[in-house]
């Protein structure tokens, strides 16, 4: 089982879209037995798979109560993906992780669903607090999404100081220019500076997801958005196999 973190602290870089389609992916394209755990109490994984929020606050009794996972879990309308669903109860999850005082309770809690699930998709709020050091601490692999900007390039510089304080060495770490428009010349000029990140288009498909309330490769499976997220899988799951 491996562990992919999508986490920023910075908000609306396309987190919760990369998070979404790339569970997509490693559940339809790997065909892997997949979660997507949303750790984000606005929920925004679970709407855009089109699963309607829960009436009861529970997401948080996984960490406060070791209720079992398993009794939260809902399926999907996709084949070999199923959500932890985020709800409101998580807004108090950093003073939890305080108070419960493990430094490893996240990863512990995956770890026991390893029998489960061959894929675990973390969608992340953007903070810096221990809620992202219990994630960088579970994670085999953060993928960091990065609109081209100057601002990004700090969000990243401050993830990857992150990552060397709290994270295990064999951490790999994944930038990706997201919301990439060729049409501008920042942008141009950051997909020149790093031609070897992956990237996912600026695009209206991707845009869509949210309305549509379906990952892209069920409504747009060769749009080159659709590619884009699709490639991006291929390079994580290559990572993994290298170990
Ligand atoms: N490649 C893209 N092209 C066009 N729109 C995009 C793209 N990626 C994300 N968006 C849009 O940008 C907005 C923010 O995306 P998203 O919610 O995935 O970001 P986030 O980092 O999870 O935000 P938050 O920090 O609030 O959780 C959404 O409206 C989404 O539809
Ligand atoms: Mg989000």
């Amino acid at each position: 089982m491996a562990v992919i973190a999508v986490y920023s602290v910075k908000g609306g870089v396309g987190k919760t879209t990369i998070a979404v389609n790339l569970a997509w992916c490693s559940a339809s394209v790997s065909c892997r037995k997949t979660l997507l755990w949303d750790l984000d109490a606005a929920s925004g994984a679970g709407f855009l798979l089109g699963v309607d929020p829960s009436p009861k606050h529970a997401a948080q009794s996984v960490f406060a109560r070791d209720v079992e996972p398993e009794k939260l879990i809902r399926r999907t309308a996709y084949s070999k993906l199923d959500l932890l669903p985020a709800d409101e109860s998580l807004r108090a999850l950093d003073a939890l992780f305080a108070q419960i005082g493990k430094r490893k309770r996240l990863a512990r809690t995956a770890a026991g669903l390893a029998r489960r699930y061959e894929r675990i998709v973390l969608d992340c709020p953007p903070v810096l607090n221990e809620i992202s050091a219990q994630v960088l601490r579970a994670a085999d692999v953060v993928v960091v999404p990065l609109p081209p900007s100057p601002l990004s390039a700090r969000a990243f510089d401050l993830v990857s100081e992150e990552v060397r304080a709290q994270a295990r060495g064999e951490l790999v770490v994944v930038p990706v220019l997201s919301m990439l428009d060729q049409r501008r010349a920042l942008h141009r000029a950051l997909r020149a500076e790093h031609p070897d990140w992956p990237a996912i288009p600026l695009a209206s498909a991707v845009e869509q997801c949210a309305a549509r309330r379906q990952p892209l490769g069920a409504f747009a499976p060769v749009s080159t958005a659709a590619r884009g997220f699709g490639q991006l899988w291929t390079a994580i799951e290559r990572r993994l196999a290298r170990g």
